[in-house]
């Protein structure tokens, strides 16, 4: 073995033996290892044991760690860890993955350092193998891409400093998520990943792909970017994430252990071997190689890991003992990427995939489809929580330099935002379908985490601007309305677009503002009015919407838009008794119920902007604003204490109805990022019996969703994530809030009923759509810019008095715009003189004239206060060097392997990014 890691390169000396199976070899990977335990003449089954370990879901993330708590459940991090390693060390053969960061890193922290020194070596020797890695496994829905990239950008990047190059996971892990997103597979190819696996997916689909042998697939995740780049093998695991039927050994089953002792009455090893070979054999006729895996352990198992291992070892010695009788199956203690090594080393053709694994079904009834809305405001918070950090708290400490971790206002840090903002991205956090006492503690996290960032901001602040004012924020999450305007004289507003760009304009303009339309008003004196780009009409009769117009182009559509709730289901009902709960959309029938066929209406005008307010009933109110200098037409909504005294549970949508002729189709986003088409009651890869003529159209909103037709386009950009569908041609509906009084028995175990002290009688909760007609062709140059405008909101602080006279009123950290195409995605402090860079290209390569080429950058010429002195350049997740990462190459069934373009840049400074391509460098930097 340590012959050949010395024979791939010379100047390896071992420091560690590389164990057979593992690709890792003392920082070195080492393809086709040549005695893998494995045997080609027979069926291979990879046993992977693993624990599903929830970063917060009935239980708080450090109820989770600690054990506490468990009479909600019984679940302790901190004992599944220090069992686990205890029993690595007895056997060499047996080998255990793990996957949250989170968890991984407190325990860390708590250990000797002679434990240390033996964890670091089981990882070395690949027993103990770490796969996926980011601080926790994410939701794939309600995620925005951003706020996912960091959250694994910090879980990997402890595993480098922790465990070097054996430290980082090769295989992405998303066995729980509800669903499956394109662009997070896009993300974890780019990512340098060589494989995904997972376990739920719709059960027609498993079922079709069983009977064709197209459970592990290739995906091809981006429409833009050129194949192999947003390749990934993917994996569909055979049994969700669990034991085969019969085989689970945890302290928390029932199955029966290997009793081997023959002399004993109850001896049962003939029956497991038997049982175990028929289900080893029957998993082989649906899948395409000689290899299979399954995956041994379950949530929070492995706390008394001997359990498991005592009888996983039998079972192996006496599977194995058969061969010598002429059995053809071979059992082995595996991990996921000996799994994938294997499936490579077949050179086989995969089926190509290019759509995205969503609504999840698992079964007639059962559509996932209701946690795309479920807690909308811990939605909204989240989403606020990542442009505070995004654009404020981590550029700024950037641009202020050492002085904005400690200054005037004290010590401050981004890091416990960081991590606040990465355990939020878990399955069970921002997907809404934790306990109501979990929920309130992410939240929790959150408001801390911004806490520790806004005295960052004030100390930066006051160097950037030279004043030393205190600084008063708005935390009320309806910042927009926030009541300090009226009696402060000065705001500060950091900018989104251009980002760090700070400037100080006069209040009185401002209080009239909502903050995304300030972009005209910048002199302090005097407001400055531009004039109105829309219009819309409404109707006398009924105070609805009828019409929108865009005046620039000269469109005009019809558009009537109201508020509708389906009838949630309670389960007792003929077909199914599944109930509409945190997870699942089922509405009792297809028709929603009108809360008002009228509005009553008001009318506000100031020069800025033009309101019509809407009352539909006590619980539904709207605001319709037009700016004058905006080409969006904003609709906030307000809904809620959503009524249950009739004892009906409430999923309240808006409808929006126009004349545009769509044919069953309609578009959304993935994760904030590329845009997908819908078709109603069609799925691209498989014949589609619809069951559920609602809940089994909708989709996750990320960020936006539009309609269509050659004329026209009606783009709607949220402010959360929400779910959504189109039901009728020319109709496009947004879920908004949620009030069930049932359990839906996927395991929360509470009805999402949302109240809190403030609100005793049901949470009222207030968003934003905001809507734009355009002409197909150029509609993604507003959408896109405003997308991002919405997701990472400019910051509003306020001064009192007077500014003294050598304050800066306007300053940007950057040297000019950045072209309209290029955004940038993250600055952030990454150790003493060097800062992480993300430049992305936003649109896709096939929707803007306009905007979709190629742009190029200068890194020198990007900051006005910092120099850069050197750049590399790093894969997504900035835990390998991009002139390192090589992946696995794998051959599409379809379609020809295109050529890997290599594109150069034109020199090291001059940096040019591709539609959808983000790129990440690391700079080395000194402030000016
Ligand atoms: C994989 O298969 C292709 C086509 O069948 C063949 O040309 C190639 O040599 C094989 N590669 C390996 C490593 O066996
Ligand atoms: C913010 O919203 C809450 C809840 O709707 C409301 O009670 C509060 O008054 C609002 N704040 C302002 C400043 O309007
Ligand atoms: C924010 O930056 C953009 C791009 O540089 C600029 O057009 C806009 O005026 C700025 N907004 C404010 C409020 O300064
Ligand atoms: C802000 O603008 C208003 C309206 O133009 C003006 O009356 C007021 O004096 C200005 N305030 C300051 C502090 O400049
Ligand atoms: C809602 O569904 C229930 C059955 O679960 C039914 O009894 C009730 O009449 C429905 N409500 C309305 C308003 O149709
Ligand atoms: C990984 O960690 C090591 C040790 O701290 C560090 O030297 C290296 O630069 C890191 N790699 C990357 C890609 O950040
Ligand atoms: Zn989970």
């Amino acid at each position: 073995i340590n012959a050949i890691c010395q024979l791939q390169r010379p100047e390896f000396s071992h420091t560690s033996i590389c164990n057979r199976c593992h690709e890792c070899c003392g920082g070195l990977r080492v393809l086709y290892w040549p005695q893998l335990p494995n045997k080609p003449d027979m069926l291979n089954v990879h046993l992977v044991p693993h624990t599903h370990d929830d970063v917060g879901w009935l239980k708080t993330v450090d109820q989770y760690y600690y054990g506490d708590r468990n009479d909600i459940q019984h679940a302790g991090v901190q004992y599944i860890l220090d069992s686990v390693v205890d029993q690595l060390i007895k056997n060499p053969d047996r080998r255990f993955i793990y996957v949250e960061t989170a968890f991984f890193y407190r325990w860390w922290k708590q250990q000797s350092s002679a434990t240390q020194q033996t964890v670091k070596q089981l990882v070395d020797e690949g027993r103990l193998e770490f796969v996926n890695g980011g601080w926790c496994m994410s939701d794939e829905a309600t995620t925005h891409y951003s706020a996912v990239i960091d959250q694994m950008t910090i879980g990997l990047r402890f595993l480098n400093e922790t465990f070097g190059p054996c430290g980082r996971p090769r295989v992405a892990w998303h066995i729980d998520p509800f669903g499956h997103a394109r662009e997070h597979a896009s993300m974890f190819a780019q990512m340098g990943y060589d494989g995904l696996f997972f376990g739920r997916l719709d059960y027609q689909d498993r079922a079709h792909r069983m009977r064709e042998k197209e459970q592990e697939l290739l995906w091809r995740a981006s429409d833009s970017l050129t194949p192999p780049m947003a390749d990934l093998f993917t994996g569909i695991l055979p049994n969700g994430y669990n034991p085969p039927e019969g085989f689970c050994w945890d302290q928390f089953c029932d199955d029966p252990p290997i009793r081997d002792d023959p002399d004993l009455e109850d001896y049962n090893v003939d029956d497991v071997v038997k049982r175990f070979l028929a289900i080893a054999k029957n998993q082989a006729t649906v899948y395409k190689t000689n290899h299979i895996i399954m995956t041994m352990g379950s949530d929070f198992q492995y706390e008394n890991a001997n359990l498991w291992y005592k009888n996983l070892d039998k079972l192996i010695h006496y599977v194995n003992a058969l061969q010598a009788k002429g059995s053809k199956v071979n059992v082995l203690y595996s991990t996921p990427s000996c799994y994938l090594q294997e499936l490579h080393r077949a050179n086989l053709t995969w089926a190509l995939k290019t759509d995205d694994f969503f609504p999840y079904a698992d079964d007639a009834h059962d559509f996932w489809t209701g946690y795309f809305t479920s807690r909308p405001a811990l939605k909204r918070y989240e989403r606020i929580s990542n442009g505070n950090l995004q654009v404020i708290c981590n550029q700024l400490e950037v641009l202020g330099g050492p002085v904005s971790r400690k200054g005037p206002f004290g010590e401050g840090d981004s890091q416990t935002m960081k991590k606040a903002m990465a355990v939020a991205q878990h399955h069970d956090a921002v997907s809404g379908t934790e306990k109501q006492h979990v929920a309130n503690d992410y939240a929790r996290k959150l408001a801390e985490g911004w806490q520790h960032c806004q005295v960052v901001v004030s100390n930066s602040l006051a160097g950037l601007s030279s004043s030393s004012a205190e600084r008063i924020y708005c935390d009320n999450l309806n910042v927009s309305v926030c009541p300090l305007t009226e009696t402060r004289s000065y705001c500060s507003i950091i900018n989104n677009t251009d980002p760090m760009h700070l400037v100080h304009v006069n209040c009185t303009c401002m209080c009239f503002l909502n903050i995304i339309h300030m972009t005209k008003y910048r002199k302090l004196n005097i407001c400055v009015y531009v004039l109105q780009f829309l219009q819309v009409t409404f109707d006398p009769d009924t105070g609805l919407l009828s019409s929108l117009s865009n005046l620039e182009t000269k469109q005009t559509i019809k558009l009537t838009q109201n508020f509708y709730w389906y009838n949630a289901s309670d389960g007792k009902n003929m077909d199914s008794s599944q109930p509409s709960g945190a997870y699942i959309f089922r509405p009792n029938s297809s028709t929603p119920f009108g809360i008002s066929r009228t509005a009553k209406t008001e009318t506000v005008q100031t020069s800025v902007v033009q309101e019509v307010r809407q009352w539909f009933a006590p619980w539904v109110s709207q605001v319709v604003r037009l700016y004058t200098d905006s080409r969006t037409l904003e609709l906030e909504w307000t809904v809620g204490p959503v009524p249950i005294d009739d004892h009906l549970g409430k999923e309240v949508i808006t409808r929006l109805d126009t004349s545009i002729k769509t044919s069953e189709i309609f578009y959304t986003d993935s994760n904030g990022r590329e845009v997908l088409q819908r078709r109603k009651d069609f799925r691209p890869t498989w014949q589609l019996k619809q069951s559920e003529p609602i809940a089994g159209n909708y989709y996750p909103i990320n960020s936006r969703a539009f309609i269509k037709d050659d004329e026209d386009q009606l783009t709607v950009v949220t402010d959360r994530s929400q779910g959504g569908a189109s039901i009728q041609n020319g109709s496009l509906e947004i879920m908004l809030h949620r009030r069930l009084l049932y359990d839906d028995f996927r395991g929360v175990g509470e009805p999402l009923n949302e109240i809190s002290s403030i609100f005793p009688e049901g949470l009222v909760v207030r968003g934003r759509l905001l809507l734009s007609l355009d002409r197909p062709p150029t509609a993604a140059d507003t959408h896109r810019p405003l997308a991002q405008q919405v997701v990472l909101q400019p910051l509003l602080t306020f001064t009192d008095g007077e500014l003294n006279s050598n304050t800066r009123l306007e300053f940007s950290g950057l040297q000019a715009a950045l072209p309209p195409a290029v955004h940038l995605l993250t600055l952030t402090q990454w150790d003493k003189d060097k800062v992480l860079l993300r430049l992305e290209h936003q649109f896709q390569s096939w929707e803007s004239k306009r905007n979709s080429k190629p742009v190029t950058v200068n890194l020198q010429k990007l900051f006005s206060t910092l120099d850069v002195l050197g750049a590399s350049e790093l894969n997504l997740s900035a835990n390998q060097w991009k002139d390192e990462m090589s992946r696995f190459d794998w051959t599409p069934q379809t379609d020809e392997k295109p050529l890997l373009k290599t594109f150069e840049d034109h020199s090291d400074w001059e940096v040019t990014l591709r539609p959808m391509e983000i790129r990440t460098f690391l700079l080395r930097v000194r402030l000016r």
